[in-house]
């Protein structure tokens, strides 16, 4: 399978391409970000794009994939809702329209969030993007399309928060995590979990277009 990853520096991307580097099913990724992912691998190549809102300067490579993982995002907090949904909406469809054009029998997964509202009318900001960008990614000529809609998400094999007050906060979580997947195991997952998943998904399909943390486990252990 040829896949193109976008988001590998980020803490979710980072688990996924550990994921696609070590899987049998996976031929070659194609990351593309506004820095290198900092990996050295035969199957990765990396293409350092600045302009997210337009992909037309390097379309013409990619087109031939199988998948594309799309692990881009940011979080809200401290986001006017302007530049939250330029990142969040207007960055993934951009890249999602010249994917789709390019690759017919591609199958297209966002990582959206637990919480991510459909309805696109709902009072929270980021659930109403998350669901409008959701929603118009499911319109897209795809082969198909997935929402990843994880909750909380424990970073493994070196999969690492980008921000200092995140890599606090799971510092204090992190050892949590046993007990939280005892308690709540609807609602948690790991970022390898997030990567098998997806490859999974992306190779045999899933039975609903939005899987929550305990699809995305249980699509992870299809593998
Ligand atoms: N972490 C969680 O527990 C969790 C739970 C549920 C859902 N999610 C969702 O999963 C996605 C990824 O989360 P994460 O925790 O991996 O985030 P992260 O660690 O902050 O990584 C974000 C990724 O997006 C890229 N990015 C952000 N802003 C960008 C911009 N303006 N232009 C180009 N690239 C940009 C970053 O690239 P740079 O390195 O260049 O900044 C990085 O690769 C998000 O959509 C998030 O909502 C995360």
């Amino acid at each position: 399978m040829k896949v193109i990853l976008f988001g590998a520096t980020g803490m979710v991307g980072q688990g996924v391409l550990q994921e696609c580097l070590e899987s049998g099913e996976v031929d070659t990724i194609l990351s593309i970000g506004r820095r290198p992912a900092g990996r050295q691998h035969p199957k990765l190549r990396e293409i350092a794009h600045q302009d997210f809102a337009d992909f037309s300067a390097i379309e013409e490579q990619l087109a031939g994939f199988d998948a594309c993982f799309f692990c881009l995002g940011v979080s809200s907090l401290g986001m006017s809702a302007g530049d939250y949904e330029r990142v969040t909406h207007d960055f993934t469809l951009s890249a999602a329209r010249t994917l789709a054009r390019r690759n017919p029998k591609m199958t297209f997964i966002y990582v959206s969030g637990t919480g991510t509202d459909s309805s696109e009318r709902g009072r929270t900001m980021w659930a109403r993007v998350k669901g409008e960008t959701e929603n118009a990614l499911l319109k897209l000529p795809f082969k198909a399309a997935y929402m990843f809609r994880p909750g909380f998400i424990q970073p493994l094999h070196g999969a690492t928060p980008k921000t200092k007050w995140l890599r606090s906060v799971y510092a204090v979580i992190g050892p949590l995590y046993p007990v939280l997947k005892a308690l709540i195991p609807k609602y948690v997952t790991t970022t390898e979990c997030v990567g098998r998943a997806m490859i999974n998904v992306a190779r045999r399909g899933a039975p609903h277009r939005v899987l929550e943390s305990r699809d995305i486990n249980a699509a992870c252990r299809e593998g």
